[in-house]
């Protein structure tokens, strides 16, 4: 299995991504800084540490992110973490339900974040189950698909294997909303590398933490973003 090694920014996402308070991370950067290849690299080591989950990876659209994301967990984060061509089978966009799907019963299902008229609250993600949420580029999207799509994770085992659902999302430097949800707060923080801040309450370990500090809750990384509604335990589970 060929070795790599990750870049301090990568290494710091990745602990990010442990953390059990955290909820959110926004993973900026810019072109070629190894922002995906990190993310894939987590989607597949969650997958394959806890069997059944379901990660929905979402971009605004698909096409695209089988031309990239998955292109480089295909060939690249699988290679480096050893899973060969029997542990899988991919549907690739444009075959029904898309998506990498695991030997184990986990999957990384693969969604379109594209506004279409016809649903303009994006009631099409109303009944997806997901563990957690990764979305690609969220600089080509508003708030609103970024909201709808993040409402699904923290609903599929998380309570089971006491997983804290997490929105994470990449994007180059943009002007959209994860300006005023991200940069804004991280620059005021006092920028740097990473900044966090509160963000509402979270279950861990099966006990509610109250979000009033940035010891006692979830916790949003950035440049990152959040919305302020409160993660609680998942409302179901399947
Ligand atoms: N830690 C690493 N060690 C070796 N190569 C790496 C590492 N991280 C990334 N790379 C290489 O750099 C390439 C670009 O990385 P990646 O696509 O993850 O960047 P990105 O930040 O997502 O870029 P973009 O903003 O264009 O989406 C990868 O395909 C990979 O080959
Ligand atoms: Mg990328």
């Amino acid at each position: 299995m060929p070795n790599i090694t990750l870049s301090r920014k990568q290494q710091l996402a990745f602990n990010v991504l442990a953390d059990p308070y955290v909820v959110e991370l926004l993973f900026g950067g810019g072109a070629g800084g190894g922002k995906s290849l990190l993310v894939t690299m987590w989607m597949v080591i969650e997958c394959r540490k806890y069997p059944g989950i379901t990660i929905g990876l979402g971009r605004k659209e698909m096409s695209n992110l089988g031309k990239t994301t998955v292109a480089t967990l295909l060939t690249e984060a699988h290679k480096y973490l050893g899973v060969s061509a029997d542990d899988f089978t991919y549907k690739a966009p444009g075959s029904p339900q898309p998506g990498i799907y695991y030997k184990n019963g986990s999957a990384i299902t693969l969604h379109d974040l594209a506004y279409a008229p016809s649903d303009p609250n994006y009631d099409r993600f109303g009944s997806l189950p997901l563990t957690h949420a990764v979305i690609e580029e969220v600089g080509e999207l508003d708030l609103t698909a970024v909201s709808a799509f993040a409402s699904r994770a923290n609903r599929k085992l998380n309570r089971e294997y006491s997983i804290t659902g997490k929105t994470v999302m990449t994007c180059n430097p943009s002007n959209n909303f994860a300006r005023e949800e991200f940069y804004d707060p991280f620059e005021k923080l006092g920028g740097g590398d990473m900044q966090s801040w509160p963000c509402g309450d979270v279950f861990v370990d099966g006990k509610l933490r109250i979000g009033q500090s940035k010891s006692s809750g979830a916790i949003r990384y950035g440049p990152t973003h959040t919305s302020r509604q409160p993660r609680a335990e998942p409302p179901s589970t399947s």
